[in-house]
């Protein structure tokens, strides 16, 4: 049996690994506002990339560009070395890029099982009387219970009946579900109490171990400097810093307010 695959998945991705998906000058208009201007930044397998910057800095426009809810202004997006530019969130998804939204996007009349195989077309295989409902249910489950989740009720239950921290799990749930090679989470962690955000946070590290290209919105720079390898900071819709290796969350914050910046003022 071999018990090394994991970290041999891991080694193969660091240090050497190629970005997966890289974003080149990448600008967005809003009418008059500029919410993004010409922002560039790599997100590579097997490691976090920390998109940090006070609200209304660009950062879900960011997430929505490249999950395909919005299309770039200007700008590329390179997809495994190939252009790419997606009409729509199913088009992303069906090139394994799986977001977490700010809003969730859960239907809270579906229970968590639905949830997780919404807007998917899906053929199960095998006998015809296999009933699609249970198949459904019991993948789900398994894969909650897999992730180390916690979803009282199981997957029966329905989101209008849960709490904000139980629906960002299913939402972050339903991500990892799909064994995407890049993940976008815009504030996974920002409705939980401490107990859910760890295990959150250790999901994330369990699902970059396992290869994963992962861009991780956060307010918190503790979870920033404990997770992320590298950190992009956007303030008013310009790149305006880059952090890896060792930071602190200070270094974060003097980049957040402008304290510190890589592009002068007047440029802005
Ligand atoms: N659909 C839209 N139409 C018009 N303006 C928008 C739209 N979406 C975002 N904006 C504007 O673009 C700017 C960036 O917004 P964005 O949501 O990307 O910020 P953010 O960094 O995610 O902030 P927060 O931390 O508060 O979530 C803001 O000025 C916002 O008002
Ligand atoms: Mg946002």
């Amino acid at each position: 049996m071999n018990t090394s695959s994991t970290v041999d998945k891991v080694n193969d991705t660091e240090g050497s690994a190629e970005p997966i998906l890289q974003i080149r000058d990448v600008s967005k208009n809003f009418g008059a506002v500029q919410a993004l201007k010409s922002v560039s930044f790599d997100v590579t397998p097997g490691s976090i990339t920390g998109l940090i910057g006070d609200n209304g800095a660009g950062k879900s426009t960011m997430v929505k560009i490249i999950s395909g809810v919005h299309k770039p202004s200007s700008g590329s997006l390179m997809l495994e070395g190939k252009p790419t530019n997606f009409s729509n969130p199913g088009e992303a998804r069906a090139s394994n890029i799986e977001t977490v939204f700010q809003t969730l996007e859960l239907v809270e009349e579906f229970d968590v099982a639905e949830n997780f195989y919404m807007g998917r077309d899906i053929t199960f295989l095998g006998p015809l009387k296999v009933n699609r409902t249970s198949l459904m249910r019991s993948r789900a489950a398994e894969a909650v219970g897999q992730l180390g989740i916690n979803i009282p009720g199981g997957v029966t239950r329905k989101v209008r009946t849960m709490s904000g921290g139980q629906r960002q799990a299913v939402a972050i749930a339903r991500a990892a579900f799909w064994n995407s090679k890049v993940l976008l989470l815009d504030e996974p962690t920002a409705a939980l109490g401490v107990r859910e955000t760890e295990q959150v946070l250790q999901l994330v590290e369990k699902l970059r171990d396992n290869g994963a290209a992962i861009l991780l919105i956060s307010h918190n720079m503790r979870d920033v400097q404990r997770l992320c390898d590298q950190v992009v900071v956007l303030r008013q819709g310009r790149r305006t810093g880059f952090l890896e290796g060792e930071f602190t969350g200070e270094d974060c914050v003097s980049y957040i307010t402008g304290a510190r910046s890589d592009i002068a003022e007047e440029e802005l």
